[in-house]
């Protein structure tokens, strides 16, 4: 055989039919004898996608004697599987009969590593997508958080003033009562752009859990099955428990909105180690020690374009009305910004688990304090300074302490702040500051000159 060692698949096309076929070519479409495929038609070899291509080129060859280009296209193999080459046809004659004598080569390791290459760069793609889309959503969601402070605040100051036994207007109470939608609403944005005041404790996650399932129980509904599974000697975690149940509860909702026709929802915790790092997105699960908290259903599941989206603010597949697209971007957020993993799994379907690791932590479960109870404001007086560089939300606390007997001085940055001081003489007994003010120098400056 004159091309037997050749690393190419080479074959002649004669009358349509395969007349002759060199072993690389044999070994690639999966035949053990010449006589599997000698004196079958090219076009039974050929997949549908490449058979229009094919069609073309053959005169091309045949009559006008002419070589074709280097062209990719899909061969069938004996089994059906698809062989992805890259062929080109020359003219030859086959026993004095004008031939096609066809070069090809296997391309199926390169395109495997073009479409890995694809995949990463999507990912790439993916995360600084949610990076931008982060940095916008937290930015409007924080000047906006600080607006709606001094709204929510003036609407409480003016509830305060309604006497006991009257009844408060109307229309502060739906200023209120819209002012706080709004300010939940923010909170979810800030919570996906971790920008979140967090308050972190360490606890223990089965406390967690126990917690919401009680509520859980109550809107699952008759058809959804619930279960839970509780890992023993759990690890203590850190990260605020309040936002994790918000976490848990996201997702359960999530379950059960994709299980309208019933199933099965789990819950488990449980103490894993990694060994081995765990891909996730464009980083990965790192070794360690981790509480991992896993949220299963067994609902309609979802395709690749829903998962490519999934933790996008405002990226819902409800209708309107029914879902706002933040409960995922909310989840996101306080798991990266509790420095944990979040992976999932799913598939159209067959449904979805969601699986969260926290870090491991060694120190002590932090005390509950005693809830306190809305307290009413105490009256002091003394000379308070307020410095906040947000004009609505120091003339709120400004306000607010003048009215409880206190004499204030309010002050927009650092530099201000020092001249009030000087000129009140050494008399401030409290200074209430913002904890980031657009000039850092000063907020190492002002420490020893203000008198406490
Ligand atoms: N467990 C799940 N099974 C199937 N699809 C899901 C699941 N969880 C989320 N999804 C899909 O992801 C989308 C986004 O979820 P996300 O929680 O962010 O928003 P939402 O549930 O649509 O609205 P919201 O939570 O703000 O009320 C959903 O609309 C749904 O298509
Ligand atoms: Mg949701």
């Amino acid at each position: 055989m004159p091309f037997g060692k050749a690393t190419e698949m080479i074959f002649i096309v004669c009358d349509g039919q395969i007349v002759y076929m060199n072993d690389t070519g044999l070994k690639l479409l999966g035949a053990s004898y010449a006589a599997e495929l000698i004196g079958k038609p090219i076009m039974a070899f050929i997949h549908p996608d490449s058979r229009d291509l094919i069609r073309k080129r053959i005169p091309q060859v045949l009559e006008e004697r002419k070589r074709t280009a280097l062209i990719e296209q899909k061969y069938l193999k004996l089994d059906g599987d698809i062989l992805e080459v890259e062929a080109m046809g020359l003219p030859v004659l086959y026993r004095n009969l004008p031939a096609a004598q066809v070069y090809a080569r296997d391309v199926t390791k390169r395109k495997e590593m073009e479409e890995a290459l694809f995949r990463s760069q999507e990912q790439l793609r993916q995360a600084q997508k949610m990076e931008a889309v982060g940095r916008l959503a937290g930015g409007v969601a924080h000047d906006f958080n600080n607006f709606l402070t001094a709204i929510n605040g003036y609407a409480e100051l003016l509830m305060a003033r309604v006497q006991d036994g009257d009844p408060v207007p109307r229309e502060i109470a739906e200023i209120r009562r819209v002012g706080e939608r709004a300010a939940a609403l923010t909170r979810q944005l800030l919570a996906f752009s971790r920008k979140q005041v967090l308050m972190p404790k360490v606890f223990e996650l089965n406390g967690a859990v126990t917690g919401v399932s009680e509520m859980l129980r109550g809107f699952l509904g008759a058809n959804i099955e619930f279960r839970t599974s509780f890992g023993e000697n759990l690890w203590p975690v850190r990260a605020d428990p309040g936002q994790i149940e918000q976490v848990i509860m996201n997702l359960a909702i999530n379950a059960r909105d994709a299980m309208a026709e019933g199933g099965v929802l789990s819950i488990e915790t449980q103490n894993v180690v990694v060994s081995e790092p765990i891909p996730v997105g464009t980083g990965q699960v790192p070794p360690g020690s981790y509480v991992v908290l896993t949220i299963a259903d067994t609902g309609c599941g979802m395709d690749q374009a829903t998962m490519s989206h999934l933790f996008e603010p405002f990226f819902t597949t409800k209708e309107k009305g029914k879902g706002t697209g933040l409960g995922l971007a909310t989840v996101y957020g306080i798991v990266k910004q509790s420095g944990g993993f979040l992976l999932v799994e799913s598939e159209k379907g067959k449904g979805t688990t969601f699986r969260i690791y926290l870090y491991r932590t060694d120190a002590e479960v932090t005390e509950e304090a005693p809830a306190k109870g809305r307290e009413t404001l105490s009256r002091g007086k003394g000379i308070v300074m307020v410095v906040e560089d947000q004009e609505e939300i120091r003339n709120l606390i400004v306000e607010v302490l003048a009215m409880q007997g206190y004499t204030v001085l309010g002050a927009a940055n650092g530099d201000e702040a020092l001249r009030l001081s000087g000129a009140a003489k050494k008399n401030i007994q409290l200074l209430l500051t913002d904890l980031v003010m657009p000039c850092p120098d000063m907020s190492r400056e002002m420490r020893p000159r203000i008198p406490s």
